[in-house]
């Protein structure tokens, strides 16, 4: 990628900036061409396939992060977004990250969990004996339901048994829940897995004596964890106001008081997710799925915290460190029809489920530093203004120059709001009379 051509490339117009993406070598020609076409779009006659009574595609706007480095890659990320600030915040956190050495990451294994339910065990201990004595006969029946995962690599795993105990508290019974551990390849494997579990129930049932209540995919897929970590330099973190180490010694204090209060925590992680769920709409992906192993894994220990974790080396550098839970797929699903997602693809270069786990957790991590370190600067409203600006602009009805003319004008209004907005474009469009 010809990094350069892309230099300010928020101020470039909608022409430029494709063209600039084609230029550095960021897109091919052919997705040049389609977006200047307009022809990455879901057509009506796909999207009428996709759900029941369908009636219109509802239309967001996509945008790319610049900056990242992620394990020395220079990338380019999609998003998905109707939030105006979300973009921008990535791609200015990404800068500071970038210019410290960028993202180191990983992801040890990718493994999804089916679970079968069992209710009414008479003998848990028998039953759990049972199933045990009976792993790879159970692992052979998975295998057999769902062979051709195996040409890709991947199958039935292990088999683990559960017991979840009864709750006075909640009035809950006790359940013997048995795990099936799937590698699913490169799919996000919610179809190979239950497919599976249903397979293997009938003979986990004779096994334990108890019956089947159900079975399904778990999205706290705690087998498959992706951990983003990077080194800041405070001096990237300085503002006009404050030096970089200040900075630095906030942002620590922020996550503290999010690990602390689950309050902050919750809008702690909001942030985080506002980046997380931006690349998995872009890229097709079930961003329910992550969003609620993520929430699920703020809570491991019994209280909702913040996901990330910034501390100080003893060098004084700004160390951030993310791990979660991803339950995402590189293959299959909305990927496989819709051309976005598929262009989103491409301008990830390619990339597997496991190397988009691991950039998700990158974006998540900057999206979080770049709210922080607003946060606990010159605040959150200021960096909005401008793109707030624009939105009010156009909701009054401004079209062309005039949005931006009247977002600046709105800027320095005493209130930024659609009356004033309204106001701006009518004189506007009285002088230009
Ligand atoms: C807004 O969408 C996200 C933030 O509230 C996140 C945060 O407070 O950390 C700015």
């Amino acid at each position: 990628m010809k990094k350069e051509i892309l230099h300010h490339f928020y101020k470039k117009s909608y022409a430029e900036k494709i063209e600039a993406l084609y230029r550095a070598e960021a897109i091919s020609k052919e997705d040049y061409e389609s977006l200047k076409n307009e022809t990455l779009k879901l057509s009506p006659s796909v999207a009428n396939q996709m759900i029941e009574n369908y009636i219109l595609n509802y239309e967001f706007p996509f945008g790319v992060a610049m900056n990242f480095v992620i394990d020395e890659k220079e990338c380019l990320i999609p998003m998905v977004t109707e939030e105006p600030s979300v973009v921008a915040a990535a791609s200015n956190a990404g800068k500071i990250i970038g210019q410290s050495g960028g993202f180191q990451t990983e992801m040890k294994k990718r493994l999804m969990i089916g679970q079968i339910a069992l209710t009414d065990v008479l003998d848990v201990k028998v039953a759990t004996k049972n199933i045990q004595e009976n792993k790879e006969k159970i692992i052979d029946l998975a295998n057999a339901a769902h062979p051709s995962i195996l040409n890709y690599g991947g199958g039935a795993q292990r088999v683990e048994v559960r017991l979840v105990e009864a709750d006075a508290k909640f009035d809950t019974p006790e359940f013997l829940v048995v795990h099936l551990i799937v590698d699913t390849g490169e799919a996000m494997g919610a179809n190979i897995v239950n497919t599976m579990a249903e397979a293997v129930a009938p003979f986990i049932v004779e096994l334990s004596g108890g019956s089947r209540l159900m079975n399904i995919l778990s999205n706290y897929s705690t087998e498959s964890i992706a951990t983003a970590r990077c080194i800041v330099h405070p001096k990237y973190l300085a503002t006009k106001t404050m030096n970089g180490e200040l900075v630095r010694d906030r942002i620590i204090e922020a996550t503290q008081f999010a690990l602390a209060d689950t309050y902050r925590a919750v809008t702690h992680n909001k942030g985080i997710m506002n980046g997380i769920d931006a690349v998995l709409l872009a890229t097709g992906n079930d961003w329910r799925a992550v969003e609620a192993g993520a929430h699920a894994y703020a809570s491991k220990d019994g209280q909702y915290r913040s996901l990330s974790r910034w501390s100080k080396d003893n060098e004084g550098n700004l160390v951030g460190e993310m791990k979660l839970p991803l339950s995402i797929g590189s293959v299959g699903g909305t990927l496989s029809i819709h051309p976005s997602a598929q262009f989103a693809y491409r301008l990830l270069d390619q990339p597997s489920a496991a190397e988009l786990s691991r950039i998700l957790v990158a974006v998540g991590l900057a999206q979080n530093l770049a709210a922080l370190r607003a946060l606990v600067t010159e605040g959150i409203q200021k960096g909005h203004m401008s793109l707030q600006a624009r939105s009010l602009a156009i909701r009054v009805g401004a079209t062309g120059k005039n949005i931006e003319r009247v977002a600046t004008r709105l800027q320095n209004a005493e209130h930024m709001n659609s009356k004033t907005a309204q106001k701006i474009l009518d004189d506007l469009s009285k002088n230009d009379l």
